[in-house]
């Protein structure tokens, strides 16, 4: 069992839980994910890890009451406990090995939307720790849905914080404010990170092919059993079939086919049209991607 030492909410139905994982804490690496279950008869539910603590044993997890699953997940405690907390899984963040002194001349933009700034904030967080100020981008609809704020002003070189509804920050979505940083304010950019919803890291990935930047995205929002096995988060990414539980969650944005993605996702979620996708695409993960064996 895995004990839950802080469990709060950051603002509306967004929570934050710190757990006792000693195993996860010293192995997993910023971009990286888990699997928690509640219990026995639990669904796994795959959360990016927002934060770990190495000393204390501690990993951090940031979710949204979206399904009945998490919203039974939102009612735990402190001194409640996961049954089980796997990971950590996933490829962790390309930027970690990179040479340090190649790395300290990048330009990073991070754009962070909504409960994606969770995952940013370890990556932003393992950079400042060592020696490179990345910008970031936090983007929220309103004022009271920012979360983290605070800790990105900590280890962010400069936070640029928006709202949809101008109550807060600079006004409007923040592929606005990527294209006024870089047409007006004389800012250039090496990479940039996308984390958010699908909608929002699509076109973030216009916008900075626009401009000329490369693009991570990290597809954590595709995925349901996290394990490779249900087929779930199928994506196309450069005209080949990936897994983004396996062979991501992070991916080069610009060649992320979204659309397909999108379409896929709203048909995955009845059984009638993960049936569809069965008899189109086989069973499970037998799509190929080459490294997990599925296809073998
Ligand atoms: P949201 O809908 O509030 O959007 C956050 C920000 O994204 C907005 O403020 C806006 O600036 C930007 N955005 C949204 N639509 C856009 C568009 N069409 N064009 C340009 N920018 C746009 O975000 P939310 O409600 O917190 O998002 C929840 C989603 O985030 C869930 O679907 C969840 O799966 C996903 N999520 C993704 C990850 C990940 O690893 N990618 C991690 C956690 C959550
Ligand atoms: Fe099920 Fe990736 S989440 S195959």
């Amino acid at each position: 069992m895995f004990q839950i030492l802080e469990a709060r909410e950051l603002t509306e139905n967004i929570y934050l839980m710190v757990v006792k994982a000693p195993r996860v804490a010293k192995a997993c690496q910023p971009g990286q994910f888990v699997i928690v279950r509640m219990d026995e008869e639990g669904e796994r539910i795959p959360l990016t890890i927002c934060d770990y603590d190495r000393g204390a044993g501690t990993v951090t997890i940031v979710f949204q009451g979206v399904g009945a699953e998490t919203k039974r997940m939102a009612a735990l405690r402190a001194c409640d406990s996961f049954h089980d907390f796997a990971g950590p899984l996933g490829c962790a963040s390309e930027l970690i090995s990179e040479d340090k002194t190649v790395l300290k001349q990048k330009k990073i933009l991070f754009v962070a939307g909504g409960v994606g700034t969770a995952p940013v904030y370890p990556q932003v967080k393992w950079l400042h720790e060592n020696g490179v100020a990345a910008d970031v981008i936090v983007g929220a609809k309103t004022r009271d849905l920012l979360i983290l704020e605070e800790e990105m002003r900590a280890v962010a070189g400069n936070l640029y914080v928006t709202t949809d509804d101008g109550s807060y920050g600079r006004s409007g979505m923040v592929t606005q404010t990527i294209q006024d940083l870089v047409e007006k304010e004389g800012k250039s950019y090496d990479v940039c990170i996308a984390i958010g919803p699908m909608i929002m890291m699509k076109f973030v990935c216009k916008m900075t092919e626009q401009l000329h930047i490369p693009t991570v995205v990290s597809l954590n929002p595709i995925m349901v059993d996290g394990t490779g096995m249900c087929g779930a988060c199928r994506v196309t990414v450069g005209g080949e079939v990936k897994f983004a539980c396996v062979d991501g969650p992070e991916f080069d944005g610009h060649k992320v086919d979204f659309d397909q993605a999108m379409k896929r996702q709203q048909i995955y979620k009845t059984a009638e049209g993960r049936a569809m996708l069965r008899a189109q695409e086989g069973d499970t993960h037998h799509g190929g991607c080459g490294n997990c064996g599925g296809d073998r």
